[in-house]
């Protein structure tokens, strides 16, 4: 949506800059009312230079913010280009060899990435090399135009609930793209790859712990999406440089205040009616190595009955997962997101269940990927788990798809026999560890399971996702599990 030009006061000229003669103020291309102010400043001959941008808006209580922040920086380069300038010259006597390349560059870029009347989301970029070493950070600014006030996390989040959501949210998307890299890139052996993964994985625990530091750069989109940024080293090697993860808002709505519904309600209007959150708060983390634990997986949905099942489960506090058809996702989007809200795992069950006996690689990825995606766009998160169809695995399968395979430790026969009763028995008889399979698209099966959750329970039974009960086992692409191993 352009920014309504209208009911944002002009931007007064500024007075033009004398802070250097390199110092140039223009209209930022994108954005009415926006300038864009830039300085350039080289010292030593050239050895060490500067270069920063920032916006320049109507309201002047964000201009200083902007200014101040900028202008740390730039005495931030005057003395570290200082401090390497004596050492060059010092190495420079020694040897008297020239410096081949820059001592000190220091460069600060934005990027307005949601302005209304209301509101304005921009990122500050900062690289700073100094003596042969680069490094980039990425801080996220939200501010009320209106008042000039930035906007810090107690103004965007009704609570700290935020960062365990972040995290989780990051995290699993994170591990996914390593998990899916580790799995199309060459290494030497499986050792040197599990010994890669693991590393990636300790740096994506790290850098997604759920503290306020790891979630400075946070943006809104104009097309309503939330992105994380994080600095280069935060979650990865230095090679990915900043790396970023896009949610869609409603991933976080329920936990956004009011005040910032409002300001993004031009962006995305139906965030202002969006349903409170369920009253029950999601049970603590489980740890399935202290206590009884299943995983209920359902299979072919989402369907006309699995909003019910949905119902049931809130009521018995219980998680499941569901290996879900990417062509039933894409009419049930809502139930898709009321899975992932309620703190349901959804894992990839293929398009539109052929049988991969028949297909070849390339076949067997666009039954993946797509879903795979639709999944991401609805609820921010990638699912992380495979179950092929009919739950038929070969060699052609785990080569080709870069996810791992969760299969079952029991089966109901949910599909033969349409009878609650004989399904809520059958399933009743589960063990600790076991992956119970079942399908939402029976209703027999939906109505099977208040007795099968009420008399799990009463053997002590904690109901998780997969990816719960396997824990702390990451399960790795190339691999089938069907339960829960003892470490
Ligand atoms: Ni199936």
């Amino acid at each position: 949506m352009p920014p309504t030009a209208t009911t944002i006061p002009p931007t007064p000229i500024p007075p033009t800059p004398t802070a250097t003669p390199a110092a140039v103020l223009a209209p930022d291309p994108k954005y009415a009312n926006v300038y864009v102010y830039t300085i350039e400043e080289q010292a030593n001959d050239g050895r060490s230079l500067l270069n920063v941008a920032y916006p320049v808006l109507e309201n002047p209580a964000i201009n200083t913010t902007l200014r101040t922040l900028s202008e740390s920086f730039i005495d931030e380069w005057r003395t570290t280009a200082a401090e390497q300038e004596a050492l060059y010259q010092d190495y420079l006597r020694r040897t008297g060899e020239v410096a081949v390349s820059v001592v000190a560059n220091y460069v600060q870029h934005f990027d307005v990435t949601l302005a209304n009347a209301d509101l304005i989301s921009l990122s500050i970029e900062r690289y700073r090399f100094t003596g042969g070493t680069g490094s980039t950070e990425v801080t996220g600014y939200i501010f009320d135009r209106r008042s000039g006030a930035e906007l810090g996390p107690a103004d965007l989040f009704t609570s700290d609930a935020y960062l365990e959501r972040l995290s989780t949210l990051s995290r699993q998307e994170l591990e996914r793209r390593v998990q899916t890299e580790a799995a199309e890139s060459q290494f030497d052996s499986p050792a040197v790859r599990d010994q890669w993964l693991s590393g990636m994985l300790e740096m994506i625990r790290g850098g997604t712990e759920p503290v306020p530091d790891n979630f400075d750069g946070l943006l809104f989109h104009e097309d309503g999406t939330l992105h994380i940024q994080f600095d280069k080293y935060q979650v990865g090697p230095g090679s990915s440089g900043v790396v970023t993860v896009v949610l869609p808002v409603e991933s976080v709505a329920d936990l956004l205040t009011p005040k910032l519904l409002r300001l993004l309600s031009t962006v995305k209007p139906e965030l202002m009616h969006t349903p409170t959150p369920t009253a029950t708060p999601p049970p603590a983390a489980v740890d399935c190595s202290q206590v009884p634990c299943v995983a209920l997986t359902f299979d072919d949905g989402p369907s006309i009955y699995t909003e019910h099942l949905l119902d049931i489960l809130a009521e018995h506090h219980a998680h499941a997962t569901f290996f879900v058809l990417g062509k039933s996702a894409k009419v049930q989007a809502k139930t898709i997101l009321r899975m992932a809200r309620e703190g349901h795992e959804i894992g990839n069950h293929s398009w539109s269940h052929p049988s991969f006996k028949e297909l070849n690689a390339e076949q067997i990825l666009e039954q993946v990927d797509p879903t795979n995606k639709l999944v991401a766009e609805l609820t921010g998160t990638a699912p992380r788990l495979f179950r092929p169809p009919y739950g038929r695995v070969t060699q052609d399968v785990l080569a080709a798809v870069p996810m791992p395979v969760i299969l079952w430790s029991l089966d109901p026969l949910d599909w033969q026999d349409r009878d609650a009763d004989l399904v809520a028995q059958r399933l009743s008889q589960a063990k600790n560890g076991g992956i119970l399979l079942a399908h939402d698209i029976f209703t027999t099966t939906v109505q099977a399971m208040p007795a099968v959750l009420t008399s799990l329970t009463e053997r002590g039974f904690h109901f998780v996702t997969v990816t719960e009960l396997l824990a702390p086992t990451v399960p790795l692409p190339g691999h089938v599990y069907d339960h829960r191993t003892a470490h």
